[in-house]
């Protein structure tokens, strides 16, 4: 990738101060996105599947397209096993209820690692006491890494899910999906991993992975906010029973019974978002025409330059492994400033950065901290916003110098 590619989103372009340090929580859109989302509006719309006429014709097109475009991004064979839902939040509650329910019993285990985001973490916890099944948090290693020997002494005949992100969103941490899966399959175990913090920076290849879910969201990969997915094992899927229930998902329907559409449409409830599916199809033509692996080159080369360069501010703590070893975030203290506090200062500067427990309570309780300010770099930054970073650092350290603070 040569250089960042900031000219090609719109609202960066219009903002030359801005130094966004947040696509962690949600990325900038190009302006292919947002165009192919105008483009579907002003040409194609009408509610797919149910029209007999030739535009609504185009918008399931459109809808069924899109579909195999993500599908091809996300390295997924058959298209049909990609569901459509608002986001990786969604997409895990869909696992954990509907195959949650009729899959976990009491005396069962679930466990999940102590990195995960609340969206992988509660809906696991919910399930088990609603269940009767017992829950596990796998602890972490001192560099920050899920720590493997625990995980296999967690993991038993009753484990029934392992459910562990490919990419943490606090630390950075980029986890061996292959190898918990490996652990997680030895004693039968539906693998779940959330790809939130992934799909954005990587190539994944769902197929090659080894899991049985993968769930993500569209609004951190450049596509618009509102739509994501869950990639599923055809058998597993076609096992379960729906998640919601109305239009669309239904084959008959009589007084006493009803039956379920195929896949994907027995988990995608009412009107579809095909908007946002064009939208995230778009996003996903961008990204690989830029290439996976040159925008992980990039955010690993901004993380490194990060590091070295925060390493030079006294004060400093960075929490989570080497950059080698870590996507495009990186969490951070600073002596004994309030990270929110932290993150208003460098607001002052165009800087932004995210404060707080970012969704990872249990995470935050290991590290012994309420907060941490992350910054978090995609292939919009570039060297300035890491100097824009360190130099506002540096100023609110000026700000808050006492003879006992920083
Ligand atoms: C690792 C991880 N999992 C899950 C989520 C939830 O994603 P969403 O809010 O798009 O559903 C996030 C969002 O920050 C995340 O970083």
């Amino acid at each position: 990738m040569n250089g960042s590619r900031r000219a090609d989103f719109p609202l960066l372009a219009a903002n030359p101060g801005l130094h966004y340090l947040d696509s962690a929580a949600t990325s900038q859109k190009p302006r292919v996105v947002l165009d192919a989302m105008r483009d579907y509006y002003e040409h194609d719309n009408a509610n797919p599947h149910r029209g007999a006429y030739a535009l609504s014709a185009r918008a399931t097109e459109r809808y069924h397209a899109a579909r195999e475009r993500v599908a091809r991004f996300l390295g997924v064979a058959d298209a049909d096993c990609l569901v459509f839902t608002r986001g990786t939040t969604e997409a895990l509650n869909l696992v954990a209820t509907a195959w949650g329910r009729a899959n976990v019993q009491t005396g069962d285990e679930i466990v999940v690692t102590a990195l995960e985001h609340h969206a992988n973490f509660v809906p696991w916890q919910q399930l088990a006491l609603a269940t009767g099944a017992r829950f596990h948090v796998c602890p972490l290693t001192a560099d920050h890494h899920v720590d493997l020997d625990a995980l296999r002494r967690l993991v038993g005949p009753r484990t029934k899910v392992v459910a562990f992100n490919h990419v943490s969103n606090a630390l950075g941490t980029v986890n061996p999906v292959r190898e918990i899966a490996a652990i997680a399959r030895a004693s039968g175990a539906l693998v779940v991993c959330d790809g939130a913090q992934a799909v954005p920076h990587m190539h994944v290849g769902f197929d090659g992975l080894d899991v049985d879910f993968y769930a993500f969201s569209g609004h951190k990969m450049c596509g618009p906010m509102g739509i994501g997915g869950l990639v599923g094992r055809r058998a597993i899927l076609e096992a379960m029973p729906p998640y919601q229930f109305g239009g669309d998902m239904i084959e008959i329907v009589g007084d006493e019974r009803t039956t379920w559409n195929v896949l994907p449409h027995k988990f995608e409830a009412g009107t579809p978002n095909v908007a946002d599916a064009v939208g995230l199809a778009a996003a996903c033509d961008y990204l690989d025409s830029i290439s996976m692996d040159a925008v992980l080159q990039h955010e690993r080369a901004l993380v490194r330059l990060a590091t070295e360069r925060l390493a030079s501010v006294e004060g400093v703590h960075i929490y989570g492994p080497p950059p080698a070893e870590r996507s495009g975030v990186v969490s951070f203290t600073l002596g004994d400033i309030h990270p929110h506090d932290l993150a208003t200062i460098l607001d002052e500067d165009g800087v932004c950065i995210r404060a707080g427990h970012h969704c990872c309570q249990p995470l935050m309780r290991r590290l012994g901290v309420s907060a941490t300010a992350r910054a978090s770099f995609y292939l919009y930054n570039d060297e300035s916003d890491v100097e824009a970073l360190v130099g506002a650092l540096q100023k609110a350290r000026a700000l808050f110098a006492t003879p006992t603070g920083v």
